[in-house]
């Protein structure tokens, strides 16, 4: 619901029991799931969260662009591990990161014409969206699987050395060798033969035959390319709305929609954070939170809960529930805020702003609800919180407009509390 990172592929690892399938529909290897049973951590950047259960179908569907060297070198992980991939299926129709975009992805970072650099995870998604956007220069994994590959990769890295090269204004760009990515990339394609397929017509037959699906996101709705915090974003539709165009199964298939969103609020990389804190208290909930990136281990930058961007995003994303995750992080402190509406230009607004210049300027309104002392990360139901912790999760209830129906007090599956029945159509 806000910037990612909000532990989402916890949640995804818990509902997988509940579904056949589960398909990741957006995004690449920028993003950083973390699942967590007991002892085992597995960090997962391209995999879905739902691959620790062998009986269920993990989709990777065409809204994502696949990096063949993380996606490989985490199923080799996840295999010397004991986890079974056999049921990993990818898109024939995914794009696929080249050398080149992550060449285009360094450069264009180096400066926005918005003169703040985006902070990009350097992992080639924009130049690879923006490649598939614009057809002529794209390869899709089905592609790599055709004889005119080869020719692809030639034609295209031929041109890309003369654009990147200017893109490198001190001459520092080393041309890029066709002839040694074309054989990479071809051994690559022959270790990720099994395991493609047409996910789209694998999953509208999946809907025909009355199977769950648990659409995968990636990314916080306010990354979205066209609703987010443009151009401080990702490259694809990482709000709600993307699950359908992604994963290429039509909106009125989706029964629910569950919103994930921390208890406070955090982003990585550049742009507007209204309620961002430089201080002692932001500090001391990055240290609480172990909030360094999972892909990129930077420093995240840390602020209170905002509900007037969490009540847009959860509107945006047609939401029915929310997941109020880390609620355990704000233990120990005096008092917590919530930001329940911006002052714009001397005028008090609950809008979230459309353009970046506006989400910069906006002062936020603070709301102050006292903190409670005590951890709660051994709390099983709503009724074991502080009357404190309580209170928050009723008001950021309130304010965004939407229930809670889970808290999570930890990263381990087992410190979750699902606290009404409005998860019924995930759990049953
Ligand atoms: P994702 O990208 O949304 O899946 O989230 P990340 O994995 O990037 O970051 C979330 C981090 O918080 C991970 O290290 C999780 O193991 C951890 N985590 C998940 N739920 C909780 C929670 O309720 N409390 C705390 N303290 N940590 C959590
Ligand atoms: P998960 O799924 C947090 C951010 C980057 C940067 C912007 C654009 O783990 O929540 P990109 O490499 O996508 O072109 O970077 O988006 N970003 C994320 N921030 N969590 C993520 O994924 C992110 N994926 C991208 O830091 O600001
Ligand atoms: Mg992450």
């Amino acid at each position: 619901m806000q910037w990612g990172d909000e532990a989402k592929g916890k949640l995804v690892d818990l509902l997988t029991q509940h579904h056949d399938i589960v398909a990741r529909f957006l995004g690449g290897a920028n993003a950083g799931h973390t699942v967590v049973d007991g002892e085992n951590v597995y960090k997962l950047h391209h995999i879905p969260s739902g691959i620790l259960r062998s009986e269920v179908l993990n989709v990777i569907t065409a809204g994502v662009v696949i990096n063949p060297p993380i996606l490989l070198g985490e199923m080799d992980g996840l295999t010397d591990r004991g986890v079974p991939i056999d049921n990993l299926r990818l898109s024939d129709r995914s794009h696929i990161i080249f050398p080149w975009h992550i060449a285009e992805d360094r450069a264009m970072n180096q400066g926005t014409a918005d003169g703040e650099n985006i902070g990009t995870t350097l992992r080639g998604i924009g130049p690879c969206y923006r490649d598939k956007v614009g057809r002529s220069y794209a390869i899709r994994l089905g592609d790599m699987m055709r004889p005119n590959f080869k020719d692809k990769v030639f034609m295209i890295c031929d041109k890309k050395n003369r654009t990147i090269a200017s893109m490198y204004e001190d001459g520092s760009f080393e041309p890029l060798d066709a002839a040694k990515i074309y054989d990479e990339f071809a051994a690559y394609a022959e270790r990720l033969r099994p395991f493609v397929c047409d996910s789209t017509d694998l999953l509208l037959n999946a809907v025909d035959d009355h199977k769950t699906i648990l659409f995968e996101g990636a990314q916080g709705a306010l990354l979205d390319v066209d609703h987010g915090t443009y151009p401080f974003v990702t490259s694809s539709n990482s709000s709600g709305v993307g699950a359908s165009a992604g994963a290429g199964v039509p909106a009125k298939h989706i029964d629910q929609v569950i919103g994930v969103a921390k208890a406070y609020s955090t982003r990585v990389g550049g742009g507007p954070f209204p309620t961002e804190l430089n201080d002692e208290t932001g500090e001391k909930i990055r240290i609480r939170g172990n909030e360094f990136g999972t892909t990129t281990g930077r420093p995240r930058r840390t602020g209170w809960f905002d509900a007037v961007a969490v009540r847009y995003t959860a509107r945006v994303s047609g939401i029915d529930v929310l997941s109020l995750m880390m609620l355990d992080v704000l233990s120990t402190f005096d008092e917590l805020k919530i930001c329940v509406a911006y002052e714009l230009d001397g005028e008090q607004i609950t809008r979230f702003p459309s353009h970046v210049d506006d989400i910069r300027k906006v002062k936020p309104v603070y709301e102050t609800l006292p903190g409670w002392q005590e951890e709660i990360t051994g709390a099983r139901s709503m009724d074991d919180l502080p009357e404190n912790a309580l209170a928050y999760v009723r008001r950021i209830e309130e304010l965004v407009g939407f229930p809670v129906g889970v808290v999570s007090v930890g990263p381990d599956r087992k410190q979750t509390i699902f606290t009404s029945d409005v998860l019924k159509l995930a759990t049953t």
